[in-house]
């Protein structure tokens, strides 16, 4: 079995031979190092600089936040900016008529406002400032609102709107009273499906399945080429994430005769940069040492020679590398660790797959396995040496065109009948 390799894949070059490609990234800094992804133009109704000068679009219908017992609105989650609630988002209500206040007092819902004209009716996703911050989350909200407006320049389901929503949470607005951005609400992490999935797998580990990643090898494979294509997406549009974890993507249920299989799209992009012409990217705030590329973490604990700690596209393609780990494994990276500074000492080592190979799910990813070899040379410490977004996203489109091959080969009587067993005859396949 082969690792994505040197040169990319792709219709016009499909040996992956020849050419000036580089296999490792373009920095977007002045690296020499040439991408398939730099050829690449954004898509003509983005046009620069769009951050500086171009506000998120407003939402247009009315929310309705639905209240508890304590009359706030169910929540689905809270991080270091911001609190997500629940609501419903009613399309064809103009903006201003329903109840768009998060903070207290505020009058009781009114079902007046809303009830008419449902068709367009939806649930919601409001991402709203953290109350009582000490620092200003409404404006980080506010910019995070302006990079998902630029990666989705056009609302969901308009006739205008692209495939950008497939691998990126869709954006629906701004709604200025609140100061909140609305998205399509997603309400599963894979930070969550990845830890009920370990302790099942865990509870039911055989020799026959234990070389499989927890979440099973397709669905794993269905995350990773989704995850790798829309870091390559990303990429092209020259927006680095800046804070990719399994807690940062969402898991959307597909429809229809594949009802229990997932999507993987990113959310959060609160430490977001697009590398404009010109400007300078901001540091990062805080990191997440789990995730985070080991120059980011030397850069942000200050270690000498290792200048401002930016994100960058090499860091982006480091934290997808390690996220991808939880899937596989069920656990987190530093699971077994007894203290901060242990995981962080650690962390900086800058070897998540080593350190998930010295504990017990590490048959999961053996080297020569499925995620070995996705997930390896994203994973290496060297910055310049790291997959570029777009070669990998090459190499992982020619993987699955393999598999399919492979999957044909085995036969649909496995596929149709009994999904595990195709899981576990891939994994197998990939030792030969
Ligand atoms: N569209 C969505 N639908 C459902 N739940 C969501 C959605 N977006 C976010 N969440 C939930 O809310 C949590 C916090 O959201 P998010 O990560 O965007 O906030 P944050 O304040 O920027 O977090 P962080 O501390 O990572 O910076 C997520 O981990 C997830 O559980
Ligand atoms: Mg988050």
């Amino acid at each position: 079995m082969e690792s994505p390799p040197a040169t990319p894949i792709s219709p016009n070059n499909p040996q992956g031979q020849g050419g000036s490609i580089d296999r490792r990234r373009e920095n977007g800094h002045g690296s020499s190092h040439v991408s398939p992804c730099a050829a690449e133009k954004a898509p003509e109704n983005h046009c620069w600089p769009i951050l500086s000068t171009r506000p998120p679009r407003p939402l247009t219908g009315t929310l309705h936040l639905e209240r508890d017992g304590s009359s706030r609105p169910p929540q689905y989650g809270s991080g270091g900016w911001s609190v997500v609630y629940k609501a419903m988002y009613y399309e064809n209500q103009p903006s201003g008529t329903g109840d768009q206040t998060l903070g207290l007092p505020s009058p009781p819902p009114s079902p007046r406002n809303v009830t008419s004209g449902t068709a367009g009716a939806r649930v919601v996703a409001v991402k709203a400032p953290l109350p009582h911050h000490l620092e200003n989350p409404e404006a980080v909200i506010f910019r995070e609102a302006q990079i998902l407006n630029y990666i989705q320049p056009s609302p969901p389901g308009s006739n205008t709107s692209g495939p950008e929503t497939a691998h990126v949470v869709a954006f629906l607005g701004y709604e200025p009273c609140l100061r909140a951005a609305v998205m399509e609400a997603v309400p599963l992490t894979l930070a969550e499906f990845s830890r009920t999935r370990g302790e099942t797998a865990r509870a039911s580990l055989t020799t026959d399945n234990m070389a499989v990643p927890v979440v099973g090898d397709e669905q794993w494979f269905t995350f990773a080429s989704g995850l790798i294509a829309g870091l390559a997406y990303l990429r092209r549009l020259k927006v680095v994430h800046g804070d990719i974890k399994p807690a940062n993507v969402l898991l959307r249920p597909r429809s229809g005769e594949q009802a229990d299989v997932f999507d993987a799209v990113y959310c959060d992009f609160s430490s977001s940069h697009v590398l404009e012409d010109g400007l300078t990217p901001p540091p990062i705030s805080a990191v997440t040492p789990d995730y985070a590329a080991p120059e980011l973490l030397n850069a942000f604990h200050k270690r000498p020679g290792s200048g401002p700690p930016v994100a960058n596209f090499a860091s982006d393609v480091f934290a997808l590398g390690a996220t991808l780990l939880v899937p596989a494994v069920g656990h987190d990276i530093y699971a077994g660790t007894s203290s901060r500074m242990q995981k962080l000492t650690l962390a900086l080592r800058g070897n998540p797959l080593g350190q998930v190979r010295c504990m017990d799910q590490a048959s999961r990813v053996r080297p020569g396995g499925l995620v070995d070899r996705v997930v390896r040379d994203a994973l290496v410490g060297i910055p310049e040496d790291r997959l570029d977004p777009c070669i990998w996203h090459s190499w992982m489109v020619e993987e699955g065109e393999r598999r399919k091959e492979k999957q044909r080969r085995m036969g649909r009587q496995a596929s149709s009948s009994r999904p595990e067993l195709l899981d576990v005859m891939l994994a197998f396949k990939d030792l030969e």
